[in-house]
């Protein structure tokens, strides 16, 4: 870590398989971000059991997201990597900032309405207090800028709203975070519903591309893959959404622009298009994904990285989590 640089925080759940558009809206852009930020990059575990989780699976998709990682080219001598629950201060900042949040406003989140809904059985207490731990992860870092997905908008708001209204209350504490969202390549878009958002949590499948899909799988989902009325090949989000999807994605994982990808095509048939956007995607999760895979069968490197990245995240935190109980009147020893 270098001084003087600003801080940037982002997590991802261990949970379900990320998409490629995980891949490309988040960790791919972290790695450019990597050399003019100090980085925090959290699994963020904790997060994870506010639905209910296998365990084994839990523990397992825990190292496996870290050996990704490191092998989308995430570097841990720059950036800190680390487990949600290996740095207790989370929990600890979440409480206190629990009491600076209404139930009203958490009763009122998206998300928290979309997973009710989903988990009619299961909503407990910490599906409901999800945002405030993600504003405690944030804000013991004092980080200014996090990058996430559109979809998180509501959770960065709030965590400048508790940040600004614990800082009003006492002295300034925390460094109100702004968020980052990231533009370009973000949209990757379903392939079977080219009007929605590509999610590692789809009801179909064969809609999303996982970061763990062989490559033959690939193959055939692309070739599945709908396309529009016409025979064209050209970039028109509105009129032929399909298209332009896979146009969008081959742009993104070959480094060319639309324009160019367009012309790749021109006078071609949907099929070679869709099976020449299979195999460009293809060309990088198969890298990816050995990679990946040696990193996974070398743990003691990989708790090694753990381990000093909560040695280095708990250092952080426990001076934000001080300065806050000095605040509140909590007596310390
Ligand atoms: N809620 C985020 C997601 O599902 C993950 C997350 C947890 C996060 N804590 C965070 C993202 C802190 C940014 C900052 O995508």
């Amino acid at each position: 870590m270098k001084d003087g640089q600003k801080t940037l925080y982002s997590a991802v759940q261990p949970t379900n398989n990320l998409t490629i558009g995980n891949y490309i809206g988040a960790i791919k852009n972290w790695v450019s971000l990597q050399d003019d930020y100090n980085c925090y990059f959290a699994i963020a575990n904790m997060h994870a059991i506010t639905v209910r989780q296998n365990p084994a699976e839990l523990r397992q998709k825990t190292l496996s997201l870290l050996a990704l990682y490191i092998a989308c080219g995430v570097d841990p001598e720059k950036c800190v990597l680390y487990v949600q629950s290996h740095v207790p201060e989370h929990a600890e900042l979440c409480w206190v900032l629990n009491t600076f949040t209404y139930v009203g406003e958490m009763e009122r989140m998206t998300q928290f309405k979309d997973k009710s809904a989903r988990h009619a059985d299961n909503i407990n207490m910490g599906l409901m207090d999800y945002p405030v731990l993600m504003a405690a992860d944030i804000l013991l870092y004092q980080a200014d800028i996090v990058p996430v997905g559109l979809d998180q908008r509501q959770h960065l708001e709030i965590s400048r709203d508790i940040a600004q209204r614990f800082n009003n209350v006492y002295t300034p504490t925390f460094t109100v975070p702004e968020g980052l969202y990231m533009k370009v390549g973000a949209k990757i878009n379903d392939l079977l519903n080219p009007d929605k958002k590509m999610s590692k949590s789809a009801e179909n499948p064969n809609g999303s591309i996982f970061l763990s899909d062989d490559k033959d799988t690939v193959i055939r989902k692309f070739k599945r893959a709908v396309t529009d009325s016409g025979s064209e090949i050209k970039y028109d989000p509105e009129n032929k959404p399909g298209v332009s999807n896979l146009l969008s994605i081959y742009s993104v994982f070959t480094g060319k622009t639309v324009a160019e990808a367009e012309k790749d095509f021109t006078g071609k048939g949907y099929g070679d298009f869709k099976l020449a956007v299979g195999e460009a995607v293809a060309d990088k999760l198969v890298p990816l994904q050995a990679e990946q895979a040696k990193l996974l069968a070398d743990k003691e490197y990989l708790n090694g990285v753990l381990l000093s990245g909560a040695e280095t995240a708990h250092k952080t935190a426990a001076r934000t989590l001080s300065k806050v109980y000095k605040k509140i009147g909590f007596y310390q020893i």
